[in-house]
């Protein structure tokens, strides 16, 4: 989230886009140390719920000193932590950016449980003070709401006969590792679907982690906050690397940029104009030298909406 006590300027407004799909480091603070970088007059509040995300980022942020402020909270804690950053929770920001899901810092420390692709603990929690891990859902849940995550959050086809097959298994031994995930995945998915879609982890990982983290309950609360943040010229941007995050967005995107005008007449009436305008057509994707650069950069979609400056243009 990003303030800047001086009016943007035509390099600025040049700029707007050039930022948006650098992943490098992510979770250690890159974006922010870019924008504070080109932008002079920038102070940027940086929030994440993950401790350790924000001792990496406050170290690499160092050299800005009181420019950059770090909080950590959920997104959706936005409003409060405008304020107790000392501004308004409404029409204060002049940009907030949000880049979702897990960090590279968080898939490439093993230890935290988000990756299939190395053994550790079951964990998967962004921040180490949630009450449950994902060892947590897999050992306790019913089949009922145990099927409902992976479907939901993973769209994993599968859903019940893998949700039937954790709950066989963990009558014998309860799941403790992503190993122990892993294997359950391999012998649950048949052959021919495991060829398709990817790892056969993958789906059900990312439904775990956004049960764990209820990252989609903090996503539909935390872009209307952002979005009442913003003054009138200001950015709300948003890079996204899953479907269901990308949906949330669409939706509440596209009700902030429709006309309040009642629907039938002919004219738009006064003061009844979108809040918002749409800065991207769709969602826009990283090019190909970018993927080239940084792998994890071929899912993001990213959209973005801007509050008018003055009513009838941006
Ligand atoms: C892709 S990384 C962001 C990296 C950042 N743009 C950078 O340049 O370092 C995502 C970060 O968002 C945090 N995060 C994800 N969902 C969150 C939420 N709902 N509330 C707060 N932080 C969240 C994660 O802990 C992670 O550190």
């Amino acid at each position: 989230m990003h303030r800047t006590s001086r009016p943007r300027t035509d390099g600025a407004r040049r700029r707007r886009n050039r930022c948006a799909v650098h992943r490098r480091d992510t979770g250690a603070g890159g974006h922010t140390e870019r924008l504070l970088s080109d932008l002079p007059g920038l102070h940027a509040l940086g929030l994440d719920r993950d401790p350790s995300a924000l001792q990496i980022a406050g170290a690499r942020l160092a050299p800005f000193g009181n420019r950059v402020t770090l909080i950590r909270t959920r997104y959706d804690g936005i409003a409060d932590a405008l304020e107790e950053a000392g501004h308004p929770a409404e029409n204060s920001v002049d940009g907030v950016l949000f880049d979702l899901g897990v960090s590279s810092m968080q898939l490439d420390r093993t230890e935290r449980g988000f990756s299939y692709s190395a053994d550790a603990p079951l964990d998967m929690r962004m921040d180490p003070d949630l009450p449950l891990t994902a060892a947590d859902i897999l050992n306790t849940y019913d089949h009922g709401p145990l099927a409902a995550i992976l479907r939901e959050y993973g769209e994993e086809k599968f859903a019940s006969k893998i949700a039937k097959e954790v709950i066989r298994r963990r009558e014998r031994t309860p799941f403790a590792t992503t190993g122990d995930l892993v294997e359950l995945l391999y012998a649950a998915i048949p052959a021919p679907a495991r060829r398709t879609g990817g790892h056969p982890a993958k789906r059900t990982f990312q439904a775990l982690r956004v049960a764990v983290n209820a990252e989609l309950d903090s996503l539909r609360a935390a872009l209307p906050a952002a979005l009442a943040a913003l003054r009138p010229g200001g950015r709300v941007v948003v890079m996204a690397y899953q479907s269901l995050e990308d949906r949330i967005v669409k939706s509440v995107f596209a009700a902030a940029t429709a006309s309040r005008t009642p629907p039938g007449l002919p004219v738009e009436l006064p003061g009844h104009e979108p809040e918002f305008v749409s800065l991207t057509r769709g969602a826009e994707r990283a090019d190909q030298r970018e993927i080239d650069r940084n792998p994890r950069s071929a899912a993001v979609r990213l959209r973005a909406v801007q509050r008018p400056t003055d009513r009838g243009g941006s």
